[in-house]
């Protein structure tokens, strides 16, 4: 039997880890969410599964991830095997570059500032609030769902220059990842950072025809990064690449504090 805490569960590849992990009832799951009543009703009707906890934490909130992992620990006896950062801001602003944010030098900032706050700060809270339970538990393993858009290869080969805060704070959640194992990797502790590839769980809102062209514009560019890139994978498929490396990795070949392709190799798409 193990544990999980997974973070941003109320969709996407969130939802689609716990759906995975709790299939096997020995396994326990815990979720963490922004609307509780809402995603509890969502998993009673989609899964109606017995092993699966939803709990209330805001991951920019450090008080809330304290109350999360005390919850977490009364039902596990002070322990954790896994935990998952995977809750993350990509905002509309990813479809444009610099050149048109300039326009607006204040909302320039404040989007810097609130993906750092969800893409950065908020895994490094998570990580600290449930670093004393893993520190206990079998596993030992503490993932954060990264993204190639985070390595300056993705950007300069096809001149991506979308998604800016969303790649600059991924960038520094890598980093922050490679301090963690720094920490913890001499107590056995697995930390690293995966990238999922490119996932159709509609992360990117697309509401108007142009957000539809400058989207098609973002597509061509990872086209021209990757020409096998065929389009995003099905949710189902990237979950279990993700976890499949989790469970493979350790702390003694390489994985420590690294960023990787769910696929372990580039390109990332
Ligand atoms: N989809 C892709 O193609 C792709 C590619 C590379 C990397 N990734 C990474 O994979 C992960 C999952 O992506 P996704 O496409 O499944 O994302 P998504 O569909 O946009 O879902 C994001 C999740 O994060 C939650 N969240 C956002 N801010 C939060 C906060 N402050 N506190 C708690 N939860 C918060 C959201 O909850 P609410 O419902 O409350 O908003 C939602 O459950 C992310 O880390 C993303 O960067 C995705």
């Amino acid at each position: 039997m193990s544990s999980y805490v997974i973070s941003g569960v109320s969709r996407g590849l969130g939802f689609e880890f716990v759906r995975q992990l709790s299939a096997s009832p020995a396994n326990s799951v815990f979720g963490l969410v922004r609307d509780k009543t809402a995603v509890e009703a969502k998993v009673a009707a989609e899964l109606g599964r017995t092993n699966i906890t939803i709990i209330q934490a805001d991951t920019t909130n450090a008080a809330e991830l304290e109350k999360a992992a005390q919850i977490v620990s009364e039902k596990t006896n002070g322990t954790l095997d896994y935990l998952i950062a995977n809750a993350a801001l990509q905002a509309k602003t990813a479809l444009v570059g610099f050149d048109v944010l300039a326009q607006d030098p204040t909302a320039l900032e404040e989007d810097l500032i609130e993906h750092f706050r969800v893409n950065t700060v908020g895994p490094i809270h998570l990580f600290n609030a449930f670093m004393p339970l893993i520190l206990n538990g079998h596993a030992k393993k503490v993932i954060a769902i990264s993204t190639g858009a985070a390595d300056t290869e993705m950007t300069l080969k096809p001149e991506m220059y979308q998604a800016t805060a969303y790649s600059i704070t991924k960038a520094a959640l890598n980093m922050a990842v490679a301090k963690f194992s720094a920490v913890y990797r001499r107590e056995g502790v697995l930390v690293m950072a995966i990238c999922p590839g490119a996932v159709a769980t509609g992360g990117l809102q697309i509401e108007t025809e142009e957000d539809g062209k400058l989207a098609m514009e973002m597509f061509a560019r990872f086209k021209e990064y990757s020409p096998t890139f065929q389009g995003p994978e099905p949710v189902e498929d990237s979950a279990r690449s993700v976890l499949a490396l989790m469970n493979k990795a350790t702390v003694d070949d390489g994985y420590a504090g690294a960023f990787l392709s769910h696929t372990e190799k580039k390109p990332y798409l």
